[in-house]
Parts: C-alpha cells; sequence; structure tokens
C-alpha cells in the first residue's frame, strides 16, 4: 500500500508505533520497523541525552529499515536537556521525528537543516494547522479515544479525521483506538494516509515490558479506561486500576483545589514500576478504548501482515462486492 506516509518515511506498510514513555526502547522501535512499519524509540525514556545516543545505536544494530525518536515537549519547571536530545538524534542519523505536547516551531529549523522528518502529534484540527503552518511535514491525528493524552476538545476521530481531511494540506495519520485493518480502511476512507497505533503495540511479543501489562491489556474492555488529571487540565487516558480509582476520589473531593501534589502518589514515577515490574497497581498509566480489541498477544509481524491482509480484503473484496450490486 502506498501512500504520502510510507513515501515520506520510506516504509513499506502505513502503520506508525507512537512514541511510548517506558514503552518505546530499541527493541520495540526495531520489531515495528522489521515488520515494514515506522518503529518510534521515546526519547525522554532515556534519562540523559547520552542513554538516547546508546539506545539509537542499539536500535540501529537491530534493524537496517527507517526508525524514528519521539521527542515529548512537556511545560516543566526543570525541563530536559532538549537541545541535547535534539543533538543526540541529529549525531544517530535519525532521519525521522515525532514531536508531541507544546509547538515544536523552535526545533524545527535545527532538525529540517539536517534533513530530518518531522510529524507532529496533536488532538485537535487548529494545532494541526498550525503544526502545518509552522513547517511539518506530516501530522498524527489523535482522536479522544487515544491512550494518553487527548488533549480537552474531547472531538473522537470519527469527526475529527474528516475534519482534518477538510482542512489539512501536508498528509496525516489517524492516532487513537486503531487495532486492526477495518480502521485502517476507515482511516483511509476518512482521509488519513496511514494509522499511528500505541496501545495495541504494547500487547505484542517483542514490547520490552513485563508480562503482567500485555494481560492486563488482553483482560480488558472497551469500558475500562479512565481519564484523570482532568481539573488540571492534563488529561490522561489510563487504564482503571486501585492507584487511578483512589486518584479519582481525590479528584471528586478536592474540586478546583487539588494541584499535582496530591496526586503525585499516584502518577510521579510510577512508569518503571508498571512497565518492568509488573505492578499493576502502582499508579495511572496510559492505556487506550481499544484495549476492548486487544484479544491476542501477536508478534509485530502478525499484527501488521494480519492488518495489511485484512484491509486488502475489504478493499478489494467487500467493497467491489457493494460497487456491482
Ligand atoms: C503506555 C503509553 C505511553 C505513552 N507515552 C507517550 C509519550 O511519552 N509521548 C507521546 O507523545 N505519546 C505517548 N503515548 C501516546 C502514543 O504515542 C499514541 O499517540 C497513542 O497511544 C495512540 O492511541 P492508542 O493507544 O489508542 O493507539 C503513550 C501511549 C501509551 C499507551
Amino acid at each position: 500500500m502506498k501512500t504520502r506516509i510510507t513515501e515520506m518515511f520510506g516504509i513499506q506498510h502505513p502503520i506508525l508505533q507512537g512514541g511510548m514513555h517506558f514503552v518505546g526502547f530499541a527493541e520495540m522501535a526495531a520489531a515495528v520497523s522489521n515488520a515494514g512499519g515506522l518503529g518510534i524509540i521515546t526519547g525522554l525514556t532515556q534519562r540523559t541525552p547520552e542513554l538516547l545516543a546508546k539506545e539509537i545505536a542499539r536500535c540501529r544494530e537491530m534493524t537496517d529499515k527507517p526508525f524514528g525518536v519521539n521527542l515529548t515537549f512537556l511545560p516543566s519547571v526543570t525541563p530536559p536537556d532538549y537541545p541535547g536530545y535534539v543533538q543526540a538524534i541529529i549525531d544517530g542519523g535519525v532521519k525521522i521525528v515525532e514531536t508531541a505536547g507544546n509547538n515544536p516551531a523552535k526545533w524545527l529549523p535545527g532538525l529540517k537543516e539536517h534533513g530530518i522528518r518531522v510529524i507532529h502529534k496533536c488532538t485537535s484540527v487548529r494545532h494541526s494547522l498550525k503544526a502545518e503552518q509552522i513547517g511539518c511535514d506530516a501530522v498524527s491525528v489523535d482522536g479522544f479515544e487515544c491512550g494518553g493524552h487527548p488533549g480537552e476538545d474531547d472531538v473522537p476521530n470519527w469527526i475529527l479525521l474528516p475534519r482534518a481531511a477538510e482542512e489539512l494540506k501536508i498528509p496525516f495519520v489517524a492516532s487513537g483506538g486503531v487495532a486492526n485493518g477495518k480502521q485502517l480502511v476507515a482511516a483511509l476512507a476518512l482521509g488519513a494516509e496511514g494509522v499511528n497505533m500505541g496501545t495495541r503495540f504494547i500487547a505484542t511479543k517483542e514490547a520490552p515490558v513485563h508480562e503482567n501489562v500485555k494481560q492486563a491489556l488482553v483482560a480488558a474492555s472497551e469500558l475500562d479506561t479512565r481519564l484523570i488529571m482532568r481539573p488540571l487540565r492534563n488529561t490522561e487516558r489510563v487504564l482503571n486500576n486501585a492507584a487511578v480509582e483512589r486518584l479519582l476520589v481525590k479528584e471528586k473531593e478536592m474540586g478546583a483545589a487539588i494541584s499535582f501534589a496530591d496526586i503525585a502518589e499516584e502518577v510521579a514515577g510510577v512508569y518503571p514500576r508498571i512497565m518492568i515490574n509488573g505492578e499493576m497497581d502502582a499508579g495511572g498509566w496510559s492505556c487506550g478504548m481499544v484495549a476492548g480489541l486487544i484479544h491476542d498477544i501477536p508478534t509485530c509481524k502478525e499484527l501488521i501482515d494480519g492488518i495489511m491482509a485484512e484491509a486488502d480484503q475489504i478493499i478489494r473484496k467487500r467493497f467491489p462486492s457493494f460497487a456491482d450490486a
């Protein structure tokens, strides 16, 4: 399948693996890229630019296919060493960067100068248009159903994608809620030129996370995610668990008076405990409604081949049968 996205990134299939904290290690990115998609290393999971440089080198040992690095720009009192991370990406010869969070305008000239393509993740049409205006090459349009940070507008992909198609000139992928070939075809019909998946890739053989995490995704239904940190306007969609329920009680009781310090116990530094140790009640961790569509733990190749085969079957068999009727 050829789209502007496969052409731009030099990949076989229009399937991207979004950056994921404590999931997007070299093993994850390489497995997705080797399967013909675009694997992405999560920059900030590496504590320093030096460690990111090592992770990029490790990934290069595992694949000769293109892969990218995610840089998430978060509001922070003591920001990470972003110039250092950008330099590690440039020095590592990485040609694709997925940005997310704050406007990446400041970093674009430096990245562009080195021929790096930038896909910015946006949860609204206005941010997507801004990304186009400042010179991003593509956009990942992330609907309300997504795992992680869906923004504060609450527009699901069924509306958000065709709205993006009305406005954008640069190519975009559908992000959030995707797990199968039906959804890839639907995304293409709505104007996207590929898909970005997060949660679905965690339940794969190669995902370098504890088995408990994968089993939790298989066990979960589409009703099992919750939105936390709404009062802080930093909404995150997470899998429900004991810590999340505790946090939601606090949010209800404290109302607008709540601050990050009040919920730090349930969200700060919990990713290594969950992803590495498999402590499933340690705190809130990003998870999409797509958990309801996850029933197995395939290899990345089995997953991607399955999605492409299902999409092919729909396009070649199901659609023509309607057209001929
Ligand atoms: C466990 C987890 C961690 C994530 N961490 C990040 C991150 O650090 N930076 C980022 O830009 N997006 C992050 N995301 C969002 C994904 O890149 C992707 O946009 C999202 O998962 C798409 O929705 P889906 O999970 O429904 O496929 C994360 C998602 C998950 C599930």
